[in-house]
């Protein structure tokens, strides 16, 4: 028996990774460390996709290990909440105050779903307006297998365009429950967009969902709306909370989120507290460590560099896309795309082609420049 697919997480497929011809690079691994992947094909890489973001802090970190360790040694479970979650709501609330009650859940998509589905009890309306990858469930896919009658209560708005967000927002009117958004996709978000975001919604009744996923605790621990001043009312925390361990909440006021108690919302797992423990030691480790500004710094180096690069081999088509947190290299060509991974997997290092990388506190000045040097010798041989 094999697994459908190659892997259950679509991005580890070695073809979105590599393109179609992966012979030779690395497929799977059994161990990682700081920014260091020991794949099993027996060697180690300098790694930036970094869990696709799950991770911030450095595979492993210690503190984290020390608190799952004592979590796991307490029975990792039971029948009744740990007191890690009470705990980690109030340390959370403490980091961002807009956070007055938060729900923990498993995963990403389901805490997504979580926050639309709070916003259609609060509200009472069904549409929801989207902007970015909010997971896989049905209520904001278009895949097959989806019904039609669940796509026709999502749209999708284009990033940064304030006159079309506005626009839909208010064609929208009173039949939208929300509007979820990831504030960060290739740049920064505009202050004219997010003033657009907050007044439309508030004008037409509808809740403001960030959806904080890759940005919260690594452009600032209260994420975008940390960063750039403008509160919503959900927010969606996930990826680099826990630093690796299975773990997202949904949060907001105490009124808004008592519309949870209203529906049901409810995971076996949601209160192991492996990962309560976990996330408590992260976020922790981020305050003490100031995660943030580290991880601009470091990634200001990555993305520095990306620009040189890219000037440099001009010819190949490539444009830098991101910020310092989490970049990568945009290519017009995508053979050059699968060309320039698979010369980098060859050199050691795993830099993902069209997605984000993302620097942690493990990645110091000399693993950003070892990777430029990996790239620009990548680069020349594409
Ligand atoms: C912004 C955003 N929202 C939601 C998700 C879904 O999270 P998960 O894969 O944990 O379900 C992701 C995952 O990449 C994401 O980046």
């Amino acid at each position: 028996m094999t697994i459908v697919g190659f892997t259950s997480t679509g991005s580890k497929r070695p073809h979105a990774l590599f393109g179609p011809d992966v012979e030779g690079l690395p497929q799977r691994m059994h161990r990682s460390a700081g920014c260091m992947v020991h794949a099993t094909d027996g060697r180690e890489y300098l790694d930036f996709i970094m869990a696709l973001g799950a991770v911030a802090l450095g595979y492993g970190h210690a503190d984290v290990t020390r608190a799952v360790i004592d979590a796991v040694e307490r029975g990792t479970i039971g029948p009744l909440s740990p007191d890690d979650e009470s705990s980690l709501a109030a340390e959370l609330g403490a980091a961002m105050p807009w956070l007055e009650n938060v729900l923990f859940l498993k995963t990403g998509a389901e805490a997504v779903a979580a926050a639309v589905r709070i916003a259609r009890v609060a509200t009472g309306r069904r549409h929801v307006i989207g902007c970015g990858y909010h997971g896989w469930l049905d209520w904001c896919s278009d895949a097959d297998g989806v019904p039609l009658a669940t796509r026709d209560l999502y749209a999708t708005v284009p990033f940064n365009d304030a006159e079309q967000t506005q626009h839909r927002i208010r064609a929208a009117g009173d039949r939208l429950a929300c509007v979820v958004v990831e504030p960060v996709i290739d740049e920064a978000p505009g202050s004219e967009w997010l003033a657009v975001l907050r007044s439309e919604t508030e004008r037409v009744g509808a809740i403001l969902i960030f959806d904080e996923i890759k940005t919260a605790f690594r452009i600032a621990i209260g994420g975008a709306a940390e960063k750039w001043g403008v509160k919503p009312d959900l927010t969606v925390l996930g990826k680099a909370m826990a630093n690796g361990y299975p773990l997202a909440a949904v949060g907001g006021s105490r009124a808004l989120m008592h519309h949870a108690t209203r529906t049901w919302i409810s995971s076996t797992m949601a209160t192991e507290f492996v990962s309560l423990a976990a996330a408590r030691a992260t976020v922790a480790a981020m305050k003490a460590h100031d995660v943030p500004r580290r991880l601009d710094a470091a990634g200001s180096r990555l993305l520095n560099g990306l620009k040189r690069l890219a000037t440099q081999h001009g010819d190949l088509g490539i444009r830098v896309a991101g910020i310092p947190q989490m970049c990568y290299l945009r290519h017009d060509n995508v053979q050059t795309s699968h060309r320039l991974a698979i010369e980098c997997a060859r050199r050691g290092l795993l830099f993902k082609r069209t997605a984000y990388n993302f620097v942690s506190l493990a990645h110091d000045e000399a693993a950003i420049d070892r990777a430029l040097d990996i790239l620009a010798d990548a680069l020349a041989a594409c």
